[in-house]
C-alpha cells in the first residue's frame, strides 16, 4: 500500500515536471499563453546607457494583479509579452517609449504608495540609484 502511494506520487511528480518544463523550456511550445511568473526580473536592455534594474517579480506579482503591469496581451494571445514587444525606443502615437513605459509604471506606483504611506519611501524606490544599482 505504501509502495503504491509512493509510485503514484512519483508519477504525479514526473508529469508535473514535464508540464512545468515544457512551459518554461525554450524548447517547449512558445510563446506561452500565460507564462510562469519569474521570481526575479532584470531589465537590462539599456545596460550600455544605465545600470540594469532588478526587482522582485514574485513579490510584485503576489501583491498586484498581473494585468496591472502586463496591461495588454500580444496579438498571439501571450498575456505577458515583454514590454518591448510594443514599447519601442521612441514614442509611437499613444504608445510611450520603453523608457517612459518603465519609468511611468514603476515610479508612478512607487510614488503613489509613498504618498499614501510614508514608510513606503524606503521600500518602494523613487530615486535613480535605488533602481539602477
Ligand atoms: C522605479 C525604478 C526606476 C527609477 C526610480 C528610475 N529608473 Fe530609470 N529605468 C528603469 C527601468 C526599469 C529602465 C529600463 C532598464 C533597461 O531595460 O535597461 C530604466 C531606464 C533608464 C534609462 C535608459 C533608457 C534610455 O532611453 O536612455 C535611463 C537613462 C534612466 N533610466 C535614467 C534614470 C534616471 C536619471 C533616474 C532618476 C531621475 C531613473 N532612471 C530612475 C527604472 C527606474
Ligand atoms: C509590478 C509589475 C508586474 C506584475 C504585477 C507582474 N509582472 Fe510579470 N513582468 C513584469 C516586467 C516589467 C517583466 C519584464 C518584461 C520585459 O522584459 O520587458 C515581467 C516579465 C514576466 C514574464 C516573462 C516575459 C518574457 O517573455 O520574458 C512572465 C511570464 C510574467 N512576467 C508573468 C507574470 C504573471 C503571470 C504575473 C501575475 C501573477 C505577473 N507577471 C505580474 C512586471 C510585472
Ligand atoms: C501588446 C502591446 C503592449 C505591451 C506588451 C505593453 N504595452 Fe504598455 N501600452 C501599449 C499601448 C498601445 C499604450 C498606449 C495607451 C493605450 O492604448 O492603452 C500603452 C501605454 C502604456 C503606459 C502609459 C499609461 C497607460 O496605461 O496608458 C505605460 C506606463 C505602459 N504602457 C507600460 C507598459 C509596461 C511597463 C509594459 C510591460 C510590463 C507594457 N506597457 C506592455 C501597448 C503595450
Ligand atoms: C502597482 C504598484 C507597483 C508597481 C507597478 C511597481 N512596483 Fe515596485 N514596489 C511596489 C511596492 C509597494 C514596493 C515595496 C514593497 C515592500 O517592501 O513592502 C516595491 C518595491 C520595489 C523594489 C525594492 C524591492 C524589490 O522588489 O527588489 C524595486 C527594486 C522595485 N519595486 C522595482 C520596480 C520596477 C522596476 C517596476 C516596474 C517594472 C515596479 N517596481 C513596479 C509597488 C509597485
Amino acid at each position: 500500500m505504501k509502495d503504491l502511494k509512493k509510485a503514484v506520487l512519483f508519477v504525479v511528480a514526473a508529469v508535473a515536471a514535464v508540464v512545468y518544463l515544457s512551459a518554461v523550456s525554450p524548447l517547449g511550445a512558445q510563446p506561452p499563453a500565460n507564462g510562469e511568473p519569474k521570481d526575479t526580473v532584470t531589465l537590462d536592455k539599456y545596460k550600455d546607457k544605465k545600470t540594469p534594474v532588478t526587482f522582485n517579480h514574485k513579490r510584485h506579482s503576489t501583491d498586484y494583479k498581473c494585468e496591472q503591469c502586463h496591461h495588454k496581451a500580444a496579438p498571439d494571445g501571450n498575456k505577458n509579452p515583454t514590454c518591448g514587444t510594443c514599447h519601442k525606443a521612441e514614442k509611437v502615437d499613444k504608445t510611450p517609449s520603453l523608457k517612459d513605459a518603465f519609468h511611468d509604471q514603476c515610479q508612478g506606483c512607487h510614488k503613489e504608495k509613498a504618498k499614501a504611506d510614508p514608510t513606503m519611501k524606503d521600500k518602494a524606490p523613487t530615486t535613480c540609484a535605488k533602481c539602477h544599482k
